[in-house]
């Protein structure tokens, strides 16, 4: 029976996925553990408003749980020791300087969490991968594992002697939709070689989910079916922003041609949704990975192949941005421009690659002013992804979407919140400088009742 759980990386993973597994197994034990002060305190904040990751029901579970079987602490050490399962849940970015730059995830921070199980580690455990790793990472904790087997333990004594086990169970939830997610999951995969401690994983997730969902898997193949199941998600949408350009070019529609390929079945009518390409912590990471794994085998062609999935992303954002200035007259210089959405996607405080930063770098090096109003996304997010860019002065932070908009020459909507669907879109038009121009990179609102409020409109995929 497991009793106690131990999830190091306190994030929009380790968060959400650990408050699931506390909801639906009230009997285990789970402490959250984080090297990050700030976002502890946070978890713990009595202020449910304050916790440090949005999610859609996340607040009433752990207004539920938090202080019984579900704990945010800093104290890597007890939460190690006490611990019958591990979960690591931390980050895994792409790496930014020397060998694989740009390309292969930095396992640093798996590294240094593997060299703290190392130390920490107590009787029999079972390490389970909860992160996105390159294929073959478990080998690399494995080694570092058992280097380290008796440090710290008597070793004459055998029972004081560390053991482990490594499993993979990579998480599949979308941010935004986490809860329900992790609630109600596809499935979930789960691979290794030893099949006791397999057994003992899919007990947790038994207390909830149907067996039948529960895959099986060696520890390889569930390492990649995770860099390859967001590949191909990240590919349908680079595949259909591909077409939006055609269709603005033939005069067909990109909504009409999603729903009509989506209805056969072998294609799916999900994420056919054309937009401002996709943003978050994963895809683009992913796919970079794997395009480093395959090169790294000598699989060029492989490797080339999705890497055109990433550059026809950021030919997206781009293709949006130099659109704008093309219908504002060619410039942007001095002209006020509000931004609404900076979140990658609705529902989620993550600001993660949103297209949001590269349309808004891309504009304000244009010498445009710009306002963002984001309902989730704080000032401080928005400083900090755009720091890199000498822009001070020229972009505002604004606390609703009609101070956001006030002379504004353009609204660009680059988030698909609900509220803006509830915008008096007639009232914002009459503090707008004329013309004034709406670029709805989402599709997200009735162009036609803009056209006759008197915007002038450009919706993604349209003539
Ligand atoms: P995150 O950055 O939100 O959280 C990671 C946390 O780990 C941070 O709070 C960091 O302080 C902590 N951490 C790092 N090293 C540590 C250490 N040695 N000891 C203790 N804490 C440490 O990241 P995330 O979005 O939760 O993603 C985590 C992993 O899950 C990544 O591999 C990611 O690819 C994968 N994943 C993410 C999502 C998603 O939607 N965000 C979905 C599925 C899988
Ligand atoms: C993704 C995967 O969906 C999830 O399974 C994995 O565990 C983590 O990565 P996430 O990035 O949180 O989840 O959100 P997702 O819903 O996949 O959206 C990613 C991006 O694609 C967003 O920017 C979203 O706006 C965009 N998108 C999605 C589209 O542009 N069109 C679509 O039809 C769907």
């Amino acid at each position: 029976m497991i009793k106690n759980i131990c999830c190091i990386g306190a994030g929009y993973v380790g968060g959400p996925t650990m408050a699931v597994i506390a909801k639906n197994c009230p009997g285990i034990k789970i402490d959250v553990v984080d090297i990050d002060i700030n976002r502890i305190k946070a978890w713990n904040s009595s202020d449910l408003k304050c916790l440090p990751v949005f999610e859609p029901g996340l607040e009433e579970i752990i207004k539920e749980c938090r202080g019984k079987n579900l704990n945010f602490s800093t104290d890597i050490k007890k939460g190690i020791e006490n611990a019958d399962v591990i979960f690591i849940s931390v980050n895994t970015p792409t790496k930014l300087n020397g060998l694989g730059a740009g390309y292969a995830s930095d396992l640093k921070w798996i590294e240094s969490c593997a060299r703290q199980i190392a130390e920490f580690l107590k009787g029999h455990t079972i390490v389970v991968e909860k992160s996105t790793l390159p294929v073959k990472t478990a080998e690399t904790i494995k080694n570092i594992l058992d280097s380290s087997q008796f440090i710290g333990s008597n070793t004459k004594n055998k029972s004081e002697k560390k053991t482990f086990t490594i499993i993979s169970n990579p998480e599949f939830l979308a941010e935004g939709s986490a809860i329900n997610d992790l609630q109600n999951p596809d499935r979930v995969l789960i691979g290794g070689e030893d099949e006791f401690s397999i057994s003992k994983i899919s007990c947790i997730y038994e207390n909830w989910v149907d067996p039948q969902k529960i895959i099986i898997t060696n520890l390889w193949s569930s390492e990649l079916s995770k860099l390859v199941a967001n590949a191909f998600l990240a590919q349908r949408i680079s595949s259909i922003n591909s077409i939006s350009a055609l269709c603005e070019s033939t005069g067909a529609k990109i909504q009409e041609v999603s729903r009509a390929i989506g209805a056969d079945k072998r294609i799916g009518n999900k994420f056919l949704n054309s937009g401002p390409g996709f943003g978050g912590s994963c895809f683009k990471k992913d796919i970079l990975n794997l395009v480093y794994l395959s090169r790294f085998y000598g699989l060029h062609e492989v490797a080339d192949y999705w890497e055109q999935v990433v550059k026809i992303n950021l030919w997206q954002q781009k293709r949006i941005y130099s659109l704008v200035i093309k219908n504002l007259f060619g410039t942007v210089s001095n002209k006020k421009l509000a931004i609404f959405g900076f979140s990658f996607k609705a529902n989620t405080n993550d600001t993660r690659e949103s297209p949001t930063i590269e349309i808004s770098r891309d504009l304000l090096q244009e010498g445009a002013t710009l306002t963002f109003y984001d309902p989730k996304v704080k000032e401080v997010q928005i400083v900090n992804e755009l720091k890199d860019i000498e822009c001070e002065g020229n972009w505002f932070y604004c606390k609703t979407s009609f101070e956001a908009a006030e002379g504004a020459d353009a609204v660009l909507i680059l988030t698909e919140w609900e509220e803006f669907k509830n915008i008096k879109w007639s009232n914002l038009y009459n503090i707008m400088r004329k013309p004034a121009w709406i670029f709805d990179s989402r599709n997200y609102i009735d162009s036609n009742s803009l056209k006759n409020i008197g915007f002038n409109v450009w919706t993604v995929g349209n003539p």
